[in-house]
């Protein structure tokens, strides 16, 4: 479905975070089988198992872990060693569809925790080195849901949003020391995403109109498509963009 360009990550260390599954696996996979050296990170460690079995041959380093953790971190910069040369921040949880009036502080607080924080600690942890190599990428995994509020509840959609916000801050203050950092909006894709829909009022008010716009739902591999040329030197002239890949669902 997409072709690999040989040798592109060649002598570059990237972290993928989510490496596990869906759309850090096939970023993971990618980046891999076009040279580069993947730290692929996961709370599910028999995913990371089950991708280190399909890469066998390959340049990949598995840490187990919540990225929210700091432990987790320190994990992942420790098996990083001295040089990171791309970061791909891709774990993410939905939330259930809760609007504003319903959303509990456990749902917002986790959503929060996992689609933001831990994405802006692992970016923050990596920043130093890139800085003194004066190069580095930044590659935040956003959604639809940064771009418009019917693609699922209040938390989620905040969390897309602050993060694609962070992505900005990232480009604008560190653009001058050579980092660049940009994000993906994906629509649908195929992937093991949990998506319970657990309000009857979000269902009334999203069914219709999402029934009506969605385009059809997209392979993983089309957002690592996205996410790998965002994280190599093709896209040298971007930074702070949020892309969409989503069919021209955010033009409906
Ligand atoms: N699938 C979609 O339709 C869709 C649409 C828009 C955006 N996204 C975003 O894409 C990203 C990847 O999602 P996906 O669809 O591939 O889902 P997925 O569930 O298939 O994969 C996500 C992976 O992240 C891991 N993960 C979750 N929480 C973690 C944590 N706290 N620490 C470490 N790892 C954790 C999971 O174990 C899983 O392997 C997410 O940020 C998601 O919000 C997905």
């Amino acid at each position: 479905m997409t072709d690999t360009t040989a040798g592109r990550f060649t002598g570059r260390t990237i972290i993928v975070t989510g490496a596990g599954s869906g759309i850090g696996r096939a970023t993971a996979t990618r980046i891999a089988n076009e040279g580069g050296r993947v730290i692929g990170t996961d709370v599910v460690a028999e995913r990371l198992d089950a991708l280190r079995t399909e890469l066998d041959g390959l340049d990949l380093e598995t840490v187990v872990g919540d990225v929210t953790a700091p432990e987790t971190i320190a994990a992942i910069l420790a098996a990083a060693g001295d040089r990171v040369d791309g970061l791909a921040n891709v774990a993410g949880i939905m939330d259930a569809f809760l609007p504003p009036s319903e959303v509990d502080d456990a749902t917002w607080d986790r959503v929060f925790s996992v689609n933001v924080t831990g994405p802006m600690r692992l970016t923050r942890a990596v920043l130093p080195l890139m800085i003194a190599a004066g190069r580095g990428v930044v590659v935040n995994v956003a959604s639809e849901a940064a771009l418009r509020a019917s693609a699922a509840g209040a938390a989620y959609t905040a969390s897309k949003h602050a993060i694609a916000g962070f992505t900005k801050s990232v480009a604008f203050f560190h653009g001058p020391q050579g980092i660049r950092a940009n994000a993906v909006a994906p629509g649908a894709v195929a992937t093991n995403i949990e998506a319970p829909m657990r309000s009857e009022y979000a269902a009334g008010r999203v069914g219709p109109i999402m029934q009506t716009t969605i385009p059809p739902v997209a392979q993983p591999e089309q957002l690592a498509a996205a996410i790998t040329w965002l994280l190599s030197d093709d896209s040298a002239n971007v930074n702070g963009a949020v892309l969409p890949s989503d069919g021209g669902w955010s033009v409906v």
